[in-house]
């Protein structure tokens, strides 16, 4: 949750019609791609998901019994099919912020015995009828993996062993025979475990200092790389506090794999539409951290630590009603997002693709209703957001080796772009134009023979939203892009986001793409 200064928004002028208006005359930004020029590989966990207990994300949105669209375990099957069309391969659970309070016993064993509590940091009431055991279900039906998340704010390593043991010890003790019990039998696949959440910050309930943090995440981390020979350590970090994951790197790192840091966004603030530079900084200045700890250690003690970007969140500025009556299934973080918000997430996950050498892990916060790329309606309804085309697309068609992109004529930095070279051979282009007032041409050099197989594109009017039955803002199919003299160009209208996939002609045949 950093609250951070950015770059200066450019001033946007409004249209009679209310409507932001391009008002200044296109400008060519150009670059080109050397085929062999590579930054890194980016596999499908860079479109992760988060189902956190907060407002409507599990309760009355992938957990709602009594809406008609409840299968037999009282999951909404409209949420399963748009998770999987989202591709998302892992989930991480049960929070955030809300792992601070959360006693994972409560969630497990029949329902009518699990004691209901209180969310303090969200303003909740949880009985706890959604526990670890359905959301390793619901997992299981979506066809992800997990991502779980140790409270490490208020328990320590002696919590952690336990629910370790009931997830993923086989049998013959008191937890792993509970498991049996209640219904599944082998113990669960699970390789990612975050070590807490955002402890270095102030609003943590929980909040502690690097290292006291640090020393307990060691333990936390030895004991899982002890007993489990597939386990990824997550260790907690923070994008901007490069003292803190000195200091906890320092300590945990002959167990840790990944570091985490965040990236929220809030589009209302001045600077935040260009949060893609702010997330570059932070990116930078972290692998930096990493690399310079590794070069000092002695050759055997070296690792090859990576970023974990385990929330990326998109909040401007609608949390929902103050809480002062506790509920459950509270709607609260549901802003309705315009195309800015799609704008800042494809910015967002082209600046991921070209730090692909060090980011091996990306999730947006969230999934469901709270900030996410779908809303649910009682009733077995279900509308998509703006941002929910791109994430998509880019989960879709954004997998494979990362280009180097060498730029010119794009000082203002209103144009980003990332370049990926797909299995098949095929290449896909994401850009954004991020200016709320010009329009750009982008011209993409690129060695070799392609035609444009695939051209997408999402802009429309700055002031509007989706909702139920009224999804105006979706990508479409447009034909106004071409390759032609090794160039690739495209016209960008202010504040859009595009996809190209090109395929290449190889030996005087087409090359297909995957399916
Ligand atoms: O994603 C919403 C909240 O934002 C999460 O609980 C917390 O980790 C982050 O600050």
């Amino acid at each position: 949750m950093r609250r951070e200064i950015g770059i200066v928004a450019a001033f946007a002028v409004i249209a009679a019609d209310g409507v932001f208006a391009d008002v200044e005359t296109p400008k060519v930004v150009a670059a080109s791609v050397d085929l062999t020029n590579r930054i890194g590989t980016v596999g499908k966990e860079l479109y992760g998901g988060f189902i956190e207990h907060l407002g409507r994300n599990v309760y009355g949105g992938v957990y709602d019994p009594d809406d008609p669209q409840a299968d037999e375990d009282g999951f909404r099957r409209d949420v399963i099919r748009e998770m999987k069309e989202l591709k998302t391969p892992i989930f991480r659970y049960p929070g955030g912020c809300f792992t601070d309070f959360w006693r994972w016993e409560d969630g497990i064993g029949p329902r009518e015995k699990r004691p209901v509590r209180i969310d303090p940091y969200w303003k909740q009431l949880d009985d706890n009828s959604f526990g670890l055991d359905e959301f390793m279900k619901w997992i299981g039906k979506v066809g992800a993996e997990p991502m779980i998340t140790f409270n490490l704010s208020n328990r320590g390593l002696l919590e952690a062993e336990r629910m370790w043991e009931y997830l993923r010890f086989p049998k013959g003790t008191t937890l792993s025979e509970m498991r049996r019990k209640y219904g599944r039998d082998k113990p669960y696949d699970i390789r990612y475990w975050c070590l807490g959440n955002e402890i270095y910050g102030s609003w943590e309930m929980g909040n502690r200092d690097a290292a006291s943090y640090g020393r307990d995440a060691r333990e936390v981390a030895k004991f899982l790389k002890h007993v489990d020979k597939d386990a990824i350590v997550v260790l907690c970090g923070c994008e901007w506090d490069q003292r803190w994951n000195e200091t906890v790197l320092s300590m945990a790192w002959k167990y840790t794999d990944l570091l985490s840091i965040h990236m929220g966004t809030w589009q209302q603030k001045k600077g935040y539409d260009r949060s893609g530079d702010i997330l570059d900084r932070n990116l930078e200045a972290t692998a930096e951290t990493i690399r310079r700890l590794n070069s000092k250690k002695p050759e055997k003690e070296r690792r090859n630590v990576k970023i974990s970007i385990d929330e990326y969140f998109l909040w401007n500025g609608v949390c929902g009603a103050p809480g002062t009556e506790y509920t459950k299934g509270r709607h609260i973080l549901e802003p309705d997002y315009t195309i800015l918000d799609s704008v800042v997430m494809g910015d967002l996950h082209i600046t991921m693709h070209n730090h692909a050498d060090m980011v091996a892990y990306a999730g947006i916060a969230q999934s469901v209703n709270a900030i996410a790329p779908i809303r649910t309606e009682k009733n077995g309804r279900l509308w998509h957001q703006t941002i929910y085309d791109p994430l998509r697309l880019v989960a879709t068609c954004g997998i494979g080796e990362v280009l180097r992109l060498k730029w010119s004529g794009n000082e203002v930095g209103d144009v980003r772009a990332s370049a990926i070279l797909r299995k098949d051979g095929s290449l896909a282009v994401f850009v954004v134009n991020r200016s709320l007032t010009a329009a750009h041409d982008f011209v993409l050099s690129l060695p070799g023979a392609w035609k444009i197989a695939e051209s997408k594109e999402q802009s429309g009017p700055q002031n509007v939203a989706n909702a139920l039955d009224r999804e105006v803002i979706r990508a479409r199919d447009v034909t106004d892009a071409a390759f032609a003299d090794g160039k690739l160009s495209m016209p960008l209208k202010a504040c859009s986001w595009r996809m190209i996939v090109l395929e290449k002609k190889c030996d005087g045949h087409w090359r297909t793409r995957e399916g």
